[in-house]
């Protein structure tokens, strides 16, 4: 079990500024990922965390010492990227003893960590088969036992189940997490997915252009994130410009919108009267009766049914459009003037920062 800190992180290809001081940290046992569109350095941060790449600026520390110096082999990280292939000509057994042989693990406790290994990940049986004779899955599950195997201080993941279609990449998503807490063993997970991210990670860093935006538990990211950028990258979210009146005996905001003043919780930072972004996520809108007192008038654009809702696309007096979910069983049809109801603990008022 071990803490990692990645601090100040900065690296450059020719003029591309990849990394632009990524800082952030998995202590013992979490589970962290970084989270972000193609492009924002992910897999460059990863690579400089295994070693297999030096940054130009910043540190990497385990449990408070730098490893920046030392080489992959020397820094006992597991690793399982994408494209960080099985050897295609060793059975399943020689791909997870390889990295036992290279540290000169005697024979008999080869054989004995490989099946440990192998059970982790539910392959025991298949221990003669080569990697073409294997799913894509069973691929990604003898990488993830090799790179258990070693008993790595740290387990880095970049994007392991970009390869699988959705149903496996769903199992083995579960396998990981499951592997991860039981073996408690700090692992740092890259993916471009929200979904995931949402279900393995004890915390996410958002990244953002080489930087990162927010880092949080999924919780916050989705329900307090730090900008319209984290809030847009973590769910569907109505994204509306608006301005604060003044705060709440609560501390909250009084927010015009609609026709209505509604009371709205806000990051630190907004002050009253400044330009602000409102997130109403689509769950924090649902229908009421038209007539009934605090109803926001809407007209209905468009509405499609999904089986458990109704996703709504409605439109206020001012023209903003807002997309939320209805009841499956409400009758609206588009032309329909309905009442909208807002969920303001559903609701929350970002900094406008420039995307
Ligand atoms: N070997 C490379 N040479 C030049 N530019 C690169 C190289 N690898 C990545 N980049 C650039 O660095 C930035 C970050 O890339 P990367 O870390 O691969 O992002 P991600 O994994 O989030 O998609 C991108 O602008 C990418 O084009
Ligand atoms: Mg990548």
């Amino acid at each position: 079990m071990t803490q990692i800190d990645i601090v100040g992180l900065t690296k450059r290809y020719g003029t591309t500024l990849a990394l632009d001081g990524v800082t952030l940290q998995a202590r013992e046992g979490e589970l962290v990922s970084l989270l972000g569109p193609s492009g924002c350095g992910k897999t460059t941060t990863l690579r400089c965390v295994a070693g297999f790449m030096q940054p130009d600026g910043g540190d990497i520390l385990v449990d408070g010492g730098s490893v920046t110096g030392l080489p992959p082999q020397k820094r006992d990280f597991g690793v399982v990227f994408q494209n960080y292939a099985l050897f295609p000509h060793l059975t399943v057994f020689e791909n997870v003893a390889y990295g036992l042989g290279v540290r000169r693990v005697p024979k008999a406790e080869q054989r004995a960590r490989v099946a440990d290994a192998l059970a982790m990940v539910r392959l025991q049986g298949l221990e003669e088969r080569l990697p073409r004779a294997l799913s894509g899955g069973q691929q990604q599950r003898v990488a993830l036992a090799r790179a258990l195997v070693i008993r790595p201080r740290l387990l880095l993941l970049d994007e392991p189940l970009a390869n699988l279609d959705a149903r496996l990449r769903e199992e083995v998503r579960w396998l990981i997490r499951d592997v991860q807490q039981r073996a408690r063993i700090t692992a740092f997970y890259v993916t471009h997915d929200q979904a995931e991210a949402m279900a393995l990670s004890d915390r996410i860093a958002v990244m953002k252009a080489g930087r990162v935006a927010q880092f949080a538990t999924p919780r916050e990211i989705y329900q307090r994130p730090a900008e319209a950028y984290v809030a847009r990258f973590t769910g569907e979210a109505n994204l509306i410009p608006a301005r604060p009146r003044d705060r709440t005996a609560e501390g909250w905001f009084h927010l015009p919108f609609g026709g209505v003043v509604l009371p709205v919780p806000g990051a630190e930072g907004i002050r009253p009267g400044d330009p602000a972004m409102l997130m109403l996520r689509p769950e924090a809108l649902s229908l009421m009766d038209p007539g009934a007192p605090g109803a926001i008038p809407a007209l209905v654009l468009g509405a499609a049914f999904l089986g458990a809702a109704l996703a709504c696309e409605v439109s206020l007096a001012d023209g903003t459009r807002l997309r939320m979910q209805a009841s499956p069983h409400a009758t609206v049809q588009p032309g329909m003037t309905i009442g909208l109801a807002v969920d303001t603990a559903h609701a929350w008022l970002m900094p406008d920062i420039p995307q």
